[in-house]
């Protein structure tokens, strides 16, 4: 079969390709040169399959769309607390290029607007390192999330230098209220360099699955981001990462990304796709014409709004059975499905709690569950002790070991554990029972 993807990728950029608004950035001459006809996008996967359409191998600066990960490496290698106290995670919602401190702290209000990132720039490598050693460090970093190495476009660098007056202005600022020591023209060096690193809508996307996958990167499945710092990374973009345009960005599009005056933006469903697109004319916000309408249409048509509520937990117990057996015990089967995640945990929780039903034997049955995460499975295991200790007796069907011990505070109680249901002979389906009950009480 010939996937529909391609093809949905191909009319989705067709529906936008005519329209011409917006303007190149003028202040890089390189940025004001590209070609504004160009448009490209790709998906890709979290096992890193891409699905492309346009110009997906054409090279374009990564300009602030470097920030979240730079942001991400510096996390990593400083620690969270050490960053918190030099850039702050408040949106400003002001323009990238504000020349502001937060009031009160003197700290840049977040690591997305240029405050931030300068400073977040000046915290690569060790104190003190050369502008090659941190340009190299922020390469070679980015290089990770994009699973290639990526190389620095000297020449869009250069004419970005050129014009530098607004980001010198604000490392002054950051180096006079000693937000850091480094020389500033230095760091708005090292930071333009981090931001002509050459990429293409295939490496943004791949860039942006990892950033979707917990920090793994979806190629060479190197764990690039710690799960907790790539939270981090995905909160403050999504709060942030649009400037003063974040609050439309999040309400009508709801997909957490980042934009670069180069026409580039990317986006992240966590646990998802990352997406990326290209097109060179820009809004008033710095952020592409024919992208922010192309996001708009996947989270519409894709339904990838961050914020449309997911099914409910009603769907993670398939059946709920009782049963008597031979000698007259009522044995309940409890068969769960899909991902249990803390809510889908306490409806499990609920029934197994149900007064109503008086059971002698518990079956809970988790064959067609996919994945159980490690707060659902900390609680079921503490309420399948609490059934045991009520005297019941807890059988589970747990063929993939997904209730196994992962930890000292997740112990199994001493439980019977099945492979399948033969093994549990000459019961008789109770039908109907709640009902029964209910009027066996009556009576
Ligand atoms: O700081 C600058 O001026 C650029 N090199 C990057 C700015 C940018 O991409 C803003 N985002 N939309």
């Amino acid at each position: 079969m010939r996937s529909p993807i391609p093809d949905f990728l191909d009319e989705t950029l067709n529906r936008h390709r005519s329209d011409r608004s917006g303007e190149n950035a003028d202040y890089i001459p390189d940025l004001a040169a590209a070609d504004p006809e160009k448009l490209g996008i790709c998906i890709s996967t979290l096992d890193g399959v891409e699905y492309t359409s346009g110009d997906s191998e054409f090279e374009f600066s990564i300009q602030s769309m470097s920030k979240p990960f730079i942001y991400g490496l510096a996390l990593e290698q400083a620690g969270l607390p050490a960053v918190l106290d030099m850039v702050g995670v408040e949106p400003s919602g002001e323009k990238f290029n504000e020349l502001s401190l937060d009031k009160k702290s003197g700290k840049p209000l977040n690591p997305m607007i240029n405050a931030g990132a300068l400073a977040i720039h000046s915290l690569l490598g060790e104190d003190g390192s050369s502008l090659a050693e941190r340009t190299e460090i922020a390469r070679s970093g980015l290089s990770r999330f994009a699973g290639r190495e990526l190389r620095v476009d000297e020449s869009t660098a250069a004419g970005e230098w050129e014009a530098a007056y607004r980001n010198i202005a604000i490392a002054n600022m950051l180096r006079s209220y000693d937000v850091f020591l480094d020389d500033p023209d230095d760091v708005v060096q090292g930071y333009i360099a981090q931001c002509s690193v050459l990429v293409t809508v295939k490496d943004l996307a791949i860039m942006a699955a990892t950033l979707a996958g917990g920090g793994l990167n979806p190629i060479t499945g190197e764990q690039v981001l710690s799960p907790r710092v790539n939270r981090q990374v995905l909160a403050v973009m999504m709060t942030c990462g649009m400037y003063d345009a974040a609050g439309d960005w999040m309400t009508e599009i709801g997909i957490p990304a980042k934009s670069g005056v180069s026409g580039g933006v990317f986006g992240v469903m966590p646990g998802q796709v990352g997406i990326a697109t290209f097109s060179p004319r820009l809004d008033r916000h710095g952020t592409s014409v024919r992208g922010a309408k192309i996001f708009r249409d996947l989270s519409n048509r894709l339904s990838l709004h961050i914020m449309d509520a997911p099914e409910p937990a009603r769907s993670i117990i398939r059946r709920d059975r009782r049963f008597v057996g031979n000698n007259g015990e009522m044995v309940r089967i409890c068969s769960l499905q899909g991902l249990i995640q803390w809510s889908g945990s306490e409806n499990v929780i609920r029934a197994m709690d149900d007064p109503a039903t008086s059971t002698n034997v518990f079956i809970l049955d988790l064959r067609r569950v996919n994945e159980i995460n490690g707060v659902a499975r900390k609680m079921l295991t503490e309420a399948l002790s609490r059934l045991k200790e009520d005297g019941i007796r807890v059988v589970l069907m747990d063929p993939e070991d997904m209730m196994k011990c992962k930890g000292p505070d997740s112990a199994l109680p001493d439980v019977k554990i099945l492979d399948s249901l033969k093994s549990v002979k000459g019961l008789k389906r109770v039908r109907n029972d709640r009902r029964r009950e209910m009027a066996d009480r009556s009576v």
